[in-house]
């Protein structure tokens, strides 16, 4: 079956490997990212099953609803939208700047949301099919780490479970795909350990999500099991352990 499947932020180190995993299932993309010179390259692998693309920062809001306007006249209709892409920022300088704090939280939130509502209108008047977004473990407590973009995620989740509630009854399904750390320029430098996840296994669970209809997936998985046990922690015990609420 031939999918009309939009990914945004194609161009990040997981998305772009989901568009290569759609494409060699026979679907037809349309592909939207920041940089021309990342988005010209996966375009040449890509080749014929992509239709259309567009180059946009995403932090210009406005633009979203004829984002998504021409992917959908382009692919003439629309089956799978992923929203990808994503910023995690200096939290140190977060701390300080307002203004980049604003810039953290606009692009992992408010840039997600103005998608959201033109796409969540389509696919609540088709009745059917797959909206996703990436969001992160970060989302689920905040940690000295990285909260400012961990409370833009964890608003973006919010923002998602409600969003799924009110498509439910069409019959569209929304994803939220809560990524723990994958190797990618995201996370370049930081230390990896046994809990790290691989980027193409992490598409594969992308695609399968939107395919088995999951409504949540933590990916790699193992991070359902950790985030049970990290949520349910009480305060005091996360302040005694440096390890856990972590800088
Ligand atoms: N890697 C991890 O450890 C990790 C963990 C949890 C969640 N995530 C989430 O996973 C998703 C994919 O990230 P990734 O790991 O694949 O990292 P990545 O390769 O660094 O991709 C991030 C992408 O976001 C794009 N982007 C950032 N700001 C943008 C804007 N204003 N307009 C348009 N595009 C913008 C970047 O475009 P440019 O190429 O132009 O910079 C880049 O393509 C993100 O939502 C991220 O928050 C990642």
């Amino acid at each position: 079956m031939t999918r009309r499947t939009l990914v945004i932020g194609a161009t990040s180190a997981v998305a772009a490997e989901v568009a290569k995993l759609c494409a060699s299932r026979g679907d037809r993309l349309y592909l939207v990212a920041r940089n021309p010179v990342k988005l010209q390259a996966l375009l040449t692998e890509l080749g014929d099953a992509v239709v259309g693309h567009e180059t946009a920062d995403l932090d210009d809001f406005d633009r979203a609803p004829a984002i998504v306007r021409q992917a959908i006249a382009a692919l003439g209709g629309l089956d799978r939208a992923l929203i990808a892409h994503g910023y995690l920022g200096d939290q140190d300088r977060s701390e300080s700047d307002f203004a980049y704090t604003c810039r953290i939280l606009d692009t992992n939130f408010r840039s997600a949301v103005a998608l959201l509502m033109p796409l969540a209108d389509h696919f609540e008047a088709q009745g059917k099919g797959h909206l996703a977004a990436i969001t992160s473990v970060a989302g689920e407590r905040g940690r000295p780490r990285n909260y400012t973009y961990g409370a833009a995620k964890g608003a973006l989740t919010r923002y998602l479970q409600g969003l799924r509630s009110r498509l439910y009854r069409s019959g569209a399904r929304v994803h939220n795909i809560k990524l723990g750390p994958v190797p990618t320029p995201m996370s370049e430098g930081h230390p990896q350990n046994f809990l790290w996840g691989e980027k193409r296994r992490v598409a594969r669970g992308i695609v399968k999500a939107m395919e088995r209809r999951w409504h949540t997936v933590y990916l790699p998985g193992h991070w359902a099991l950790v985030m049970t046990v990290v949520r349910a922690l009480p305060e005091f015990v996360f302040q005694r352990f440096g390890f856990l609420a972590g800088r």
